[in-house]
């Protein structure tokens, strides 16, 4: 047999080709930087670029904002009403599967190109997750479910319909930046699963849901959770350092820094840092900033460690009054559109994901006696 290349974790190994981002240097979604997206571009727009290839006119754009309020409106009630059966102490990455499953049920889908489907199901996807999400999150407080608004932007509608009121504009500008930093990126581990399942010819919500199931583990989604709970754990900044210095010596992995590809810093997380500063100015929050401070420096110097988008997305969500058991879920109803462009992607020009094994097991031996 040809000696086959073998790199544990797949690290530098190039398993496809993509036009839809690249994480060489800057991060580009199809050829715009995070940063200039951020700064002039809506989620709603960056969601229809992944997707479609460009960004939207203003004619498209209003047509899919209609599109997203319908399809907000129109959650299946059996979807809300599986709801109300699940535990209540299910962890809420699991909601999120078995409600992007049940979704897939109640698909109406009426276009006739595949192409156009695909594209069709994901909008609904990412209209319909957050509605799902915030009645999740309210049912299980006893609280009543809050119904999206029509008149507000993606970014407002999800805060409004989690807290049952308005968000104050800074808060709904943040939390765009936010869907958008965390709309795509590349081959990542929950990305490359739904191609993998894409490749075999499978539908796009079974593709999503393995996504997310991908998602939830702390090594990748669930990493911003534990930012949380870390910085909370710590309680005040004069026990910083010695937390920090300990975790390191102890080896252990400080969530919510470290990463495969960005060894001088991850781009998301450089733009998103002074946001934790100015949201958490006044509102409370000053002394996790301070902690948070005091970690990174202690990363640096002792290791050269930068912190990924985890470490400021967490402390943003705090800001905005947003518990942690919303964190992981809320980069799910952003990441759809990574993942559904990429299903999408690999569909039109599909091969097969099935790499092979290096095999460590006995050697062929006789079964005898039986
Ligand atoms: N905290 C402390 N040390 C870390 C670290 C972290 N978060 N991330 C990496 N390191 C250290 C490793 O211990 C290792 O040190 P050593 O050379 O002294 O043994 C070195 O940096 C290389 O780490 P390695 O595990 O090979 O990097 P990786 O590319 O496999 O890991 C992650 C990437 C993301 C899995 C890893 O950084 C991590 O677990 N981070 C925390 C989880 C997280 O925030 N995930 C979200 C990613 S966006």
């Amino acid at each position: 047999m040809t000696e086959l290349t073998f790199s544990p974790g797949l690290e530098g190994i190039i398993a496809g080709e993509t036009a839809i981002s690249t994480i060489e240097g800057d991060l580009l979604y199809r050829g715009y930087s995070v940063e200039d997206l951020a700064r002039q571009a809506s989620f709603e727009e960056t969601a229809f670029l992944l997707l479609y290839g460009e960004l939207p006119t203003a004619g498209e754009l209003a047509a899919l904002r209609g599109r997203w309020c319908d399809d907000a409106e129109r959650v299946p009630h059996e979807v809300l009403e599986a709801l109300r059966l699940l535990p209540t102490t299910a962890p809420m990455m699991d909601v999120m599967r078995t409600t992007a499953s049940l979704l897939g049920h109640w698909d109406r889908t009426a276009e006739t190109d595949p192409r156009l489907a695909n594209r069709r199901r994901a909008e609904r996807l990412l209209a319909q997750m957050p509605v799902v999400l915030a009645a999740a999150f309210r049912l299980r407080r006893g609280w009543e479910i809050v119904p999206p608004r029509g008149d507000l932007g993606h970014a407002a509608n999800i805060l409004w319909m989690l807290h049952g009121t308005e968000p104050p504009a800074n808060w709904a500008e943040v939390f765009d930046d936010s869907l958008i930093m965390y709309a795509e990126h590349e081959f990542n581990a929950s990305t490359f699963t739904t191609r993998v399942v894409a490749s075999t010819l499978s539908d796009l919500y079974s593709a999503i849901v393995a996504g997310i199931g991908a998602l939830k583990g702390p090594l990748h989604g669930g990493a911003n959770e534990r930012v949380l709970e870390i910085l909370q754990a710590i309680g005040s900044a004069d026990r910083a350092e010695a937390w920090a210095r300990a975790a390191l010596a102890r080896k252990e992995k400080v969530m919510g820094f470290g990463h495969r590809v960005y060894k001088d810093g991850d781009p998301r997380a450089k733009y998103l840092k002074p946001l934790c500063a100015e949201l958490a100015a006044g509102a409370g929050p000053e002394e996790l900033e301070r902690i948070a401070e005091i970690i990174e420096r202690v990363l640096w110097d002792e290791k050269r460690i930068p912190p990924n988008l985890d470490w400021p997305t967490a402390r943003l969500y705090h800001a905005m009054n947003l518990p942690v058991e919303l964190y992981t879920p809320l980069f799910v109803v952003s990441r759809i559109a990574g993942w559904s462009a990429h299903v999408c992607e690999q569909l039109e020009n599909n091969r097969l994901i099935r790499p092979r094994s290096r095999y460590i097991g006995p050697s062929a031996r006789p079964l005898v006696g039986r």
